[in-house]
């Protein structure tokens, strides 16, 4: 039977397509200062480091492939209605063919004039532009002469798109939630807003920090636990 599924996802679903995590041992929090690359306050203080620290992550994006279990979510589509809501600012949910993608935190590879998007306005993402895996540089102007900066939501930064995500958990009748620490609100908090009855898969290796007992964890790697969630929806 065709199910709604919204499919949550974070940086660990990228791991194996070679892309770092944030919190692990090894991950991109460890060499660089959080507040520095990614607060708002770090853009303002010194806005070339923040450009350098993205333009390094598109760079190895441009080099970055799916992965099979960036492929396996796509593929729930044949059979099910599927969202995903990704925490990730990489493509390759996109490259892997799934349709309906909510980017919570934004999108490496588009940018936007600095005046663009203001909540105060409603908002709209009219004047954000695709770059590719280009770089911009400090100095870079939009078309309405304002200062460019990433597309990407952070920290200090309101996450326009989670009341659509909210939307989407609470109709869901499956979530599955994928290599994500659950350390970051408000997406940690979204599987709050599942159904009462609503099954919740966690595919992580590690141990997950919330505790419900809707919540089926597959300690897996992403591609071996897609594996085992595709087996388990489809009673093989
Ligand atoms: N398969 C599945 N999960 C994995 C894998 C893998 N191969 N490798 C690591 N993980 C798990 C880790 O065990 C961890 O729980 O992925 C999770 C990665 O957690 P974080 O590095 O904290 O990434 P994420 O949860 O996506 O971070 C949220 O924090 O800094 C911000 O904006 C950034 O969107 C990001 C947010």
């Amino acid at each position: 039977m065709k199910k709604k599924i919204a499919v949550l996802t974070g940086a660990g679903v990228s791991a194996e397509s070679g892309i770092s995590t944030f919190r692990d041992s090894g991950g991109l929090w460890e060499n660089y200062n959080v507040e520095d690359v990614a607060s708002i306050e770090g853009w303002r203080r010194n806005p070339g480091l923040v450009l350098d620290f993205y333009n390094a992550r598109r760079k190895q994006l441009a080099s970055a492939r799916p992965n099979a279990a960036h492929l396996a979510i796509a593929g729930l589509e044949k059979d099910h209605e599927v969202t995903v809501i990704t925490q990730n600012v990489d493509n390759l949910h996109e490259r892997a063919g799934s349709t309906r993608i909510i980017h919570l935190h934004g999108e490496l590879t588009k940018v936007r004039p600095e005046d663009c998007c203001n909540e105060a306005d409603g908002y709209s993402e009219a004047g954000v532009f695709d770059i590719g895996y280009g770089e911009i540089h400090l100095g870079d102007k939009g078309p309405d002469g304002a200062r460019l900066r990433p597309h990407i939501v952070w920290f200090g930064e309101a996450v326009p798109k989670i009341s659509r995500a909210i939307e989407v958990v609470e109709k869901a009748d499956i979530l599955l939630i994928v290599g994500t620490s659950l350390q970051v609100y408000p997406a940690a908090g979204l599987y709050r807003y599942a159904g009462i009855r609503t099954p919740i898969y966690i595919i992580d290796p590690k141990d997950v920090p919330v505790h419900d007992n809707r919540i089926v964890h597959i300690r897996e790697v992403a591609t071996r636990g897609m594996e085992k969630f595709v087996g388990i929806i489809s009673g093989k």
